[in-house]
């Protein structure tokens, strides 16, 4: 993902867990993921990890194949009775943090003695279904697969705690946000309401919005002089190629049409990531937009957007831009399932079957370059995971069907989002549905509503908190 990610939980246990160095995180995946990663054991009392049994393949009866699937319960509010809270891990490494207040869902849990249940996804930190991620074994890396790995471990837990009549909750946000609307929605009779924040339910090959969404999000003055750097290291890179490098401190020259997008998709980076996670209560933070935008807008452009850019490379562990395409595939060829780049890997590749989700730079309404195209992305599948000339094709019709996209039809679930977030385009923004509820956050970010409140939070923000603690209280009240 880089271009992608979803990113959701991020997180305050910040350690120096360092973010792939040189091209590959940057890059791929996790390059809007900020977070999962950092999240780790902040200390000795951190609850330690569990695990569960799990089916490697829940479809094929003849494959009885298990694997150890990893997670983390905090019982400390939890009164014989209560409602269960299960947070689903998404495309990222779980962490105790995710049960020890990292995210609002310990406030919750507080108010009504629930039990708080994380657990990881499959082919995401230490819950592999197979010894590494090759692209033979990523078979069984699919969204159905990880659903139905919910369900039985639902069901595990359940016995395990003796939970009874107690409620079930799902969480989740971005693309955990969907797997948590789709819980509810194939298995209500495990999960009896969901939280299901920034959840882009709706898959799409090309997603030009996401761009377009960084543009309005920055303001037109802001987005001018991006725009004014992307054309004048456009023209720079077909005269004078060693300035671009040397003053963007490329990883690698730039030599072909694809280092070119490669480099230019870098460029994006530290833009899209300060706009996606505006102002969220996440502490791991460079800038917002109007401390980025400030410096953008002083002084001369070019110059501007190169200091911006490279403390963006050192804040995020890298210590150059990202500009060869060869090498930036090569490392997320690595199917080590405890290499820097394994997370991206993995995510990348439900993009490339399910999901698509690739940010363009194809449309006229943004400011980067229309070099970052979708044939870019899809080779990308291609040199990633093979075979040569095979063509990927995300099975988006496939996900609508199974799913609703953003006909959905649930119900005891809220999906909230935040108009600032490039992801609220793919989300559920309105409904026909009146099982449902939808929170737009005009001012928020990406699953800013996961986190704790802080002081200043705006007013939407605060309403969409207190609507997910009524709905909550309806399921666990109601009969
Ligand atoms: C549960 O979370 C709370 C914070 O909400 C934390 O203080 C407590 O130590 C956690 N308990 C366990 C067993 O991890
Ligand atoms: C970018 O802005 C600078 C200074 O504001 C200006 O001199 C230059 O012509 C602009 N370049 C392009 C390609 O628009
Ligand atoms: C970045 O750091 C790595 C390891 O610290 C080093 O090997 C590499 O040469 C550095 N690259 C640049 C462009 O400074
Ligand atoms: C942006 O960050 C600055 C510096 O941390 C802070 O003072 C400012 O309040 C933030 N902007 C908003 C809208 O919160």
């Amino acid at each position: 993902m880089k271009y992608i990610i979803l990113s959701l939980f991020l997180t305050i246990l910040v350690t120096n867990a360092v973010r792939l160095g040189h091209d590959s995180a940057l890059n791929k995946g996790l390059k809007y993921y900020r977070g999962v990663d950092k999240l780790s054991a902040s200390s000795v009392s951190d609850p330690s990890p569990m695990w569960y049994t799990q089916q490697v393949d829940h479809f094929d009866p003849s494959n009885s194949d298990t694997f150890q699937q990893q997670y983390y319960v905090n019982s400390t509010y939890y009164a014989p009775g209560g409602p269960i809270f299960l947070v689903l891990g998404g495309e990222g490494p779980l962490t105790a943090g995710y049960v020890t207040g990292h995210f609002v869902v310990n406030l919750y849990a507080q108010k009504f003695n629930a039990l708080i249940v994380a657990v990881e996804h499959r082919f995401y930190g230490k819950s592999m279904p197979k010894p590494d991620l090759s692209t033979e074994n990523l078979k069984f890396l699919t969204t159905q697969q990880a659903l139905a790995d919910y369900a039985t471990f639902r069901q595990y837990i359940a016995q395990k705690y003796n939970t009874g009549n107690g409620k079930w909750i799902s969480f989740g946000g971005s693309y955990s946000g969907s797997l948590s609307a789709w819980m509810r929605l194939k298995y209500p009779h495990l999960i009896d309401g969901a939280i299901a924040t920034s959840a882009p339910v709706l898959p799409q090959l090309d997603f030009p919005e996401y761009f377009e969404v960084v543009s309005t999000s920055v303001g037109p003055t802001c987005s001018a002089v991006i725009a004014n750097v992307t054309a004048t290291v456009t023209q720079m890179l077909a005269n004078d190629r060693a300035s671009v490098q040397s003053i963007f401190n490329a990883c690698d020259p730039i030599v072909t049409d694809l280092d070119v997008a490669t480099f230019m998709e870098s460029l994006s980076g530290g833009v899209a990531e300060t706009v996606q996670y505006n102002n969220d209560n996440n502490k791991y933070t460079m800038s917002n937009i109007t401390t980025m935008c400030a410096q953008l807008e002083q002084g001369d452009p070019l110059q501007a957007f190169a200091s911006f850019n490279n403390r963006y490379n050192t804040f995020s562990g890298a210590n150059c831009t990202t500009s060869s395409y060869n090498s930036m595939i090569q490392s997320m060829q690595d199917v080590d399932p405890n290499g820097d780049n394994a997370a991206s890997r993995s995510w990348t590749w439900q993009t490339c079957i399910e999901y698509g989700y690739f940010q363009v730079g194809e449309s006229p309404n943004q400011p980067f370059s229309s070099t970052i195209t979708l044939d870019y992305f899809l080779q990308q599948c291609t040199d990633i995971f093979g075979p040569p000339g095979y063509q990927y094709q995300p099975a988006i019709d496939w996900i609508i069907a199974d799913y609703g996209a953003t006909d959905y039809q649930g119900s005891n679930v809220i999906l909230p989002n935040g108009l600032v977030d490039p992801w609220h385009i793919l989300g559920v923004l309105q409904t026909t549905n009146p099982n449902i509820q939808i929170s737009i956050i005009p001012e928020g970010a990406h699953c800013s509503d996961l986190y704790p409140p802080k002081p200043n939070d705006p007013a939407s923000l605060i309403a969409t908190r207190q609507k997910e603690v009524a709905l909550i209280s309806s399921i666990i009240y109601s009969k």
